[in-house]
């Protein structure tokens, strides 16, 4: 299926009514406060449900007759066509020539045959991949699986970094109270040293096993990692005296302590790994699309077949939903279209993403890659310079200790930043302090939040305090600030993949508009190359020194000098 040149979405007709309408509710005087009195049904006209999630999009600014314009946008831009060249495997990501196909990575199994790609019956493969995970898995869980002493294993140590990482580091955080057979998981990323050595100090080599983790299997972090970790487990079995040192004693320990996943399976083999052991995927999953792959053996090890199915059931609702749901009331592809308002018409620069679960404490880290590795481009996929702003800067930390530091700036500061509240409505640890419940409390303040930010206060409020006159403006909160609250029972296996499925999907929505090819990564190449070109500068090549810029040559001058 040949991929036509994107749409410039700056010149449709929906964008030149958006601009009219961006303007009108200037002219207009945009108040939430107002708004909310005069439609007593704004917040059902503006709430969604999808999967088991419950969306408010009522405190945004927007009027319900804005989501006519988005969904206008999307059909200007062909979005529908783009979202069926991915579901069906046309090579999308064009300038890698790939199909994008992390939705087929949770398709059920009924589906086998019903997706043909390059020749390939890819549900099949899936599922024929991730039976083999669960038997390994189900193998460790039961202690089957033992290390080279007989002892079961009990942690597992993740090591890859980027996609190969954040996903499963991201997940298994927000999961653990589903952990149920004693394993537990590390996850090494950094070539900073410090990051191996403090994930390794306290473990047991005997308990433990690695899996290395890595798309490519050529990443340098990643490898260079992996071999220190080879090394770590063989010096410490020796050091027990749990192995005699002799050749094949070292090739059985990496054997039995060692698996992988990678779409590079003979570089696995020729580290040392038992093919056996080694987990594919394909070339048509992106880094960043692939917790839900091989990439994600981890989780169910810790957490069993039957949650990572959960896990994929939850992706699979939402991808339904999004591909089958028209754009008016197609909460996902509207908030990637609400993502697009806030960017080009609001001037938006950055993007917060505010869990209400400690738990998620690595979600927005794990957005950043998602979001900004995919739509961080200033050229479109035919070449040609994308006409717009593009990209959202996305950060975020748990509520409630955002409030207590950064929240000032989203409440008074100058800048706008639309914010995504997520919570839900049951706590694997509920808690009293005396009558009160402790959750009630935290969510108290998850509703107050998007509350003042949507409608402040005002200086006659203020006043009305008895406030003196003269601090009366540093304590008014404008209002207007907008938020989407997105609501769901319980952060279960299977609410994480329907949240994980809806911000690749806005990914998706925002790349399309913008006719970005979401599913490359160029911008990070040049300073792999260039790390690699200044390493033997560092410590002795004078003559490479020498060919540095002068700040370059400048700083690691002061590294030689400096080094003990
Ligand atoms: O450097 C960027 C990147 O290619 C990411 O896209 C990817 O997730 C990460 O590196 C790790 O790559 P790999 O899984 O091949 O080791």
């Amino acid at each position: 299926m040949a991929i036509n040149p994107p749409i410039d979405a700056t010149k449709t007709p929906a964008w030149a009514l958006l601009q009219q309408h961006f303007n009108d509710l200037q002219a207009e005087g945009i108040n939430l406060r107002r708004w909310f009195d005069v439609d007593p049904e704004r917040t059902s006209k503006l709430s969604f449900e999808a999967g088991d999630l419950h969306f408010d999009l009522s405190k945004n600014l927007i009027k319900p007759e804005t989501l006519q314009l988005f969904a206008q946008l999307a059909k200007d831009v062909k979005l529908d066509e783009r979202i069926e060249q991915m579901f069906t495997g046309a090579h999308i990501n064009n300038t890698e020539d790939r199909a994008v196909l992390h939705t087929a990575l949770r398709r059920p199994d009924s589906d086998k045959g019903q997706l043909m790609v390059d020749g390939q019956d890819v549900v099949k493969d899936v599922r024929d991949t991730l039976e083999r995970i669960y038997a390994f898995a189900d193998k460790v869980r039961s202690g089957e699986w033992k290390g080279v002493t007989g002892k079961r294993i009990t942690t597992v140590v993740n090591i890859g970094i980027g996609g190969s990482d954040l996903g499963p580091n991201m997940a298994y955080e927000a999961l653990k109270p589903y952990a149920d057979a004693g394993i537990s998981a590390r996850y090494i990323s950094n070539i900073d040293p410090n990051d191996l050595a403090e994930k390794t100090r306290d473990l047991d080599p005997e308990t433990t096993m690695f899996i290395v983790v890595s798309k490519t299997f050529s990443t340098l972090e990643t490898l260079t990692n992996a071999r220190e970790a080879r090394a770590w487990l063989l010096d410490q079995l020796q050091a027990k005296g749990a192995i005699d040192g002799s050749d094949a004693s070292r090739a059985e320990a990496v054997q039995r302590h060692f698996i992988a996943v990678s779409t590079a399976l003979d570089r696995v083999e020729a580290f040392g790994i038992d093919p056996q052991n080694a987990f594919g995927f394909w070339n048509w999953v992106g880094g960043r699309y692939s917790v839900d792959s091989a990439v994600g053996t981890s989780l169910v090890i810790v957490f069993g077949p039957q949650r990572f199915e959960e896990f994929l059931q939850g992706f699979n609702a939402i991808d339904t939903y999004y591909r089958a749901t028209p754009f008016e009331r197609n909460v996902v592809a509207l908030m990637g279209l609400m993502n697009v308002w806030y960017v080009n018409f609001f001037g938006a620069h950055s993007h917060a993403v505010l869990p209400y679960d400690q738990y998620l404490h690595r979600f927005p880290a794990y957005l950043q890659q998602l979001t900004m590795e995919s739509n961080g481009k200033s050229v479109r996929w035919d070449g040609t310079p994308v006409t717009s702003q593009t990209g959202e800067i996305f950060w975020g930390e748990p509520g409630t200790n955002g409030q207590h530091a950064f929240y000032q700036l989203i409440h008074q500061g100058t800048r706008l930043i639309p914010a995504d509240f997520i919570a839900f409505a049951n706590t694997p640890n509920p808690a009293k302090d005396g009558d009160q419940d402790v959750h009630e409390l935290f969510l108290a303040n998850y509703f107050a939040q998007t509350k003042a930010l949507a409608f402040g206060k005002t200086a006659e409020e203020v006043r009305a305090e008895g406030t003196p006159e003269a601090i009366v403006p540093a304590r008014v909160f404008t209002g207007n600030r907008p938020t989407t609250s997105i609501f769901g029972q319980a952060l279960t296996p299977y609410a994480l993949g329907e949240l994980i499925a809806l911000y690749e999907h806005i990914t998706l929505t925002e790349g399309t508009v913008w006719g970005i090819d979401s599913f490359d990564q160029w911008g990070v190449e040049l300073g792999k190359k260039l790390a690699q070109e200044i390493t033997p500068a560092i410590s002795q090549d004078d003559a490479a020194l020498a060919t540095q810029d002068q700040s370059t040559k400048a700083l690691i001058d002061f590294y030689r000098s400096h080094r003990h």
